[in-house]
């Protein structure tokens, strides 16, 4: 799958957001709102399942959106246009539900932003009336204002060091927010503490939740196990069963541990490379 464009959206102190379009004919034309596709950028490399922003049917192309953190993602970033990954298999997990809910909040943390994108295109089309809520560490790593507020009627925005937008969280405004007026939807993609806040908070107001979970993922079409969430007690596997679910039934710390699992061998898989020196 040959890259046909590549830019760093944010550059921070080190840490870097990078979107690529993908030639991908069939992706592009099969994707919906909140399906993701599993990329391995060699032929020995992990596989690691990264959500489609955009898809141009015409062209053939889909946009993804990525912040480098670990080798796999690092290494990804190191390619240019015209150099292809070795794999795509996507679309994969079911479409986020579009559907007329009325009014809906949309709350995006760090590269989560870019998962909220799509989705609020679709449920905007779908008639509701949105709210958007973005997170940023600081405002040189905020992606995708001007996109998302196209796509929706309000925007918000926060950053931990109050350098653009309000200081503080996402989840405070959305408090405030499910405070003041009645929502008939809260959808969440960021950090899992930040999606756990905004579940509760539905929760609190009576407010249907999805979040979109990033569970870890090894072959991402049920077989593995390894993307394991309970959901109110039963257990599900978010490639085939998510990567939506109500964030009120989930079983948020178990998520947090198994979403650490590996982090020792990542950190010393990291040292090892050049692309970490
Ligand atoms: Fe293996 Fe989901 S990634 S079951």
């Amino acid at each position: 799958m040959r890259i046909i464009s590549k830019e760093v959206i944010a550059l921070c102190a080190g840490t870097r957001i990078v979107k690529i379009s993908l030639v991908a004919p069939e992706l592009s034309r099969k994707v919906q709102a909140g399906q993701f596709a599993v990329i391995m950028v060699d032929e020995k490399g992990e596989r690691v399942p990264l959500t489609i922003v955009e898809s141009d049917s015409a062209a053939g192309n889909v946009t993804l959106i990525f912040q480098e953190a670990g080798l796999t993602t690092k290494f990804l970033g190191s390619l240019n246009t015209g150099d292809n990954l070795y794999a795509v298999l996507g679309p994969l997990g079911h479409p986020t539900q579009i559907k007329n809910y009325g009014k809906a909040i949309l709350v995006g943390g760090g590269v989560g932003i870019a998962e909220i994108l799509p989705v609020a295109r679709a449920l905007k089309k779908a008639g509701n009336h949105i709210t958007s809520i973005l997170g940023a560490k600081n405002k040189c790593l905020l992606i995708l204002e001007d996109e998302l507020k196209d796509a929706s009627d309000l925007i918000y925005v926060a950053t931990d060091d109050g350098s653009y937008g309000r200081k503080g969280l996402t989840t405070d405004i959305l408090s405030e927010l499910l405070n003041k007026d009645k929502y008939d939807l809260v959808y969440s993609v960021g950090p899992i503490p930040m999606m756990r806040k905004a579940a509760e908070a539905a929760g609190e107001y009576n407010t249907d939740s999805l979040v979109s979970l990033n569970a870890l993922m090894v072959d991402a079409t049920g077989m593995c196990g390894c993307c394991r969430v309970s959901v109110f007690g039963k257990v599900r596997f978010s490639c085939v069963d998510g990567p939506d679910f109500d964030g009120r039934g989930v079983d948020w710390e178990e998520l947090g541990k198994r979403n650490k699992m590996y982090n020792e061998q990542e950190k010393h898989i990291c040292k090892l490379s050049p692309l970490f020196k």
